[in-house]
């Protein structure tokens, strides 16, 4: 169970603003949208706002300065940022290292606690996560706050109608389990420019849709995601940024249960060992 009783005490509501995949500077920019959504962000004034990846649209630069420029108009507590596959490109992931200190973002508000990932690599398009980031996000996560969320860019299951299973983490297997055993509760994701919604095991994987650009598939509009975290309860509403339409998508507790707890290697036996001589 994530949420305790015993920490509710003193916690009030705290609201984190989801957007993804702002590619700014691409050709199907938009400022009509940039400037929508900055109107809702100032209006809403959230506590925390998160950025799953793709802020620019190759690396470069002049892409970051832009990027920053916007994320600069977002009215936040604090906005935590981490890179897409695109920011990765042509040595990206360095120029966004410098400009926003790490790759692994951590904040914890009012018992909301979350740990932002790179799942990009260089020049690929595919995710991947890593072993030593397992351990940076258990180190961070276990036992912290009243609910746990992580945010990477690329999709640990697959979205509907985006292309079978294109891009997927090829460690989401190990990393989904990671997540669930740290009893974090809600995994925020982008990529795909869809906006979709998956409970697993108790946990809450939400992604968002592309927030600023008309690369949109098959129409589904640009939108956002809002979480409105009450006690141990979210409420997610998405946003349309075409019509400024909101819905409520998600209503419930999260509760990440292991299910399998899977083999006991502890207790294989192998009977070959390399002694302290380096004999086996
Ligand atoms: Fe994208
Ligand atoms: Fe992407």
């Amino acid at each position: 169970m994530v949420c305790v009783e015993i920490v509710l005490a003193g916690y009030g509501e705290v609201v984190v603003v989801h957007v993804s995949d702002l590619h700014v500077e691409c050709e199907n920019y938009s400022r009509e949208l940039e400037e929508r959504l900055i109107g809702y962000l100032g209006e809403l004034r959230p506590d925390i706002i998160v950025v799953t990846g793709d802020l620019t649209d190759n690396g470069y630069v002049h892409e970051f300065r832009a990027a920053i420029r916007l994320i600069s108009r977002f009215k936040a507590r604090r906005v935590l940022a981490v890179p897409g596959n695109h920011d990765s490109r042509n040595m990206g992931y360095i120029v966004f290292e410098r400009v926003f200190g790490t790759r692994f973002p951590f904040f914890c508000y009012k018992g909301v606690c979350i740990q932002g990932v790179d799942s990009s690599e260089p020049d690929v398009d595919d995710g991947h996560i890593g072993r030593l980031a397992y351990d940076l996000v258990a180190e961070r996560l276990r036992g912290r706050g009243r609910i746990r969320m992580v945010a990477l860019h690329h999709h640990l299951i697959p979205v509907p109608g985006t292309g079978r299973e294109r891009n997927i983490p090829v460690d989401a297997g190990d990393f989904l389990r990671v997540l669930v055993e740290l009893g974090v509760g809600v995994v925020l994701s982008g990529h795909k420019h869809v906006p979709w919604i998956w409970s697993l095991n108790g946990m809450l994987i939400l992604h968002a849709g592309t927030a600023t650009t008309y690369r949109l598939k098959a129409g589904i509009p640009p939108s956002i995601n809002t979480l409105y975290v009450r006690g141990c309860e979210v409420e997610v509403r998405r946003l349309n940024l075409q019509t400024m339409r909101e819905e409520v998508v998600y209503q419930g507790t999260p509760n990440p249960t292991t299910l399998d707890k899977g083999y006991d290697l502890a207790n294989i036996n192998y009977d070959f060992k390399l002694d302290s001589t380096g004999h086996s």
